[in-house]
């Protein structure tokens, strides 16, 4: 279907501030990956932040942060543009069109609103409610082919083909947006809490044991991973065993992908062990892995100078892309251009 576009990558990472290892294993490490193989564009997504309060000076570090993380984890921004959000204007001018391309309707069936908004509907932000919009004109702007996101994505992803299919077919321009296809990983598609395996590994929960900071020292990796929950069988040979298991299922898997493997590989090695055992090893590989990034992102957060310039220059080159595709989309729905 996008045969007659070039492939180009965009995603797009909220400034939260301090990210995960869920945030690195489900996400950031694909990143890097797809790096060597395609174009790929990677965006702060500071105004998708704003749909609810953000403290502006809590803002403005959590941007700067989240650059210094996407550098420390391997993003190259000589090969890949890394920008934030806001810096390109065309983001939030496609987004007022898509708008009035997106149907209340579709709007309407979005279940990650209703989760966001709560009980209290009438008092979420109108950004909140609008937000696929912006999320399509994030991924159309760059005439982006395919999106890597996290299961959760999946329905507005869905959104945003229908916004370009419906773009395409008001202007018959068949051809100008590509239909955007998800990229899900499926090896790990989802790290969960380390106190509850059925729940996602997630900043808003309140116990700090849930998770591993890319920031933790070596002390706090190991401290987390010896309390974190499984239960009292040894490890199993095969993944069906561990269905009803999904805090072993959780800690195995993390292993797995940090050293790079399968977690079949790893059931056949380690079957049989206790895993206060295994621990020792899964805290191994995570002080391996994660420290160095840990400790790049402590250096690069202390350079405001280079991680300006790194933005500004991924600006530069976002902008120049966006602004040739935006007189494209107002020449095309009539608007006058001078
Ligand atoms: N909505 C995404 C999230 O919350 C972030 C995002 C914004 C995004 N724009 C995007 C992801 C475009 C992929 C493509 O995780």
């Amino acid at each position: 279907m996008n045969k007659n576009f070039k492939q180009v990558v965009f995603s797009g990472v909220q400034p939260t501030g301090s990210l995960h290892l869920g945030n690195y294993l489900g996400a950031i490490k694909n990143f890097v990956e797809l790096q060597k193989k395609m174009e790929c564009i990677y965006c702060i997504v500071d105004l998708h932040a704003i749909t609810v309060f953000q403290n502006p000076k809590e803002l403005k570090k959590n941007i700067l942060e989240t650059t210094a993380e996407f550098i420390a984890c391997g993003l190259d921004f000589k090969k890949s543009i890394i920008f934030n959000q806001s810096s390109v204007s065309g983001h939030a001018e496609l987004a007022w069109i898509f708008n009035c391309i997106s149907r209340i309707g579709w709007m309407n069936r979005m279940t990650q609103f209703k989760e966001k908004a709560g009980s209290n509907k009438e008092n979420a932000s109108v950004g909140l409610y609008v937000y696929p919009s912006l999320m399509a004109a994030d991924i159309l702007l760059y005439k982006a082919t395919h999106v890597p996101v996290g299961d959760d994505q999946k329905q507005h992803l869905e959104l945003v083909r229908n916004i370009a299919q419906k773009f395409n077919n008001d202007f018959k321009s068949s051809n100008f947006f590509p239909i955007p296809e998800p990229l899900i990983q499926k090896k790990l598609s989802r790290v969960m809490s380390l106190r509850d395996g059925k729940k996602k590994m997630s900043k808003s929960e309140e116990s700090d044991y849930s998770r591993i900071n890319l920031q933790d020292s070596e002390d706090e990796i190991r401290k987390k991973i010896k309390k974190a929950k499984t239960d009292s069988s040894p490890i199993p040979g095969t993944i069906e065993e561990l269905k009803d298991r999904p805090e072993a299922l959780n800690l195995l898997s993390i292993y797995s992908f940090v050293i790079n493997s399968t977690i079949e590989k790893t059931l056949n090695t380690m079957k049989g062990r206790e895993f206060s055992k295994f621990k020792n090893d899964l805290s191994d590989a995570l002080v391996a892995t994660i420290c160095p990034i840990g400790k790049k992102i402590k250096n690069l957060k202390n350079d405001q100078s280079y991680l300006l310039k790194i933005l500004h220059e991924g600006t530069e080159r976002a902008n120049s892309i966006a602004e040739k595709n935006l007189d494209k989309v107002k020449e095309i729905m009539g608007f006058v251009l001078h």
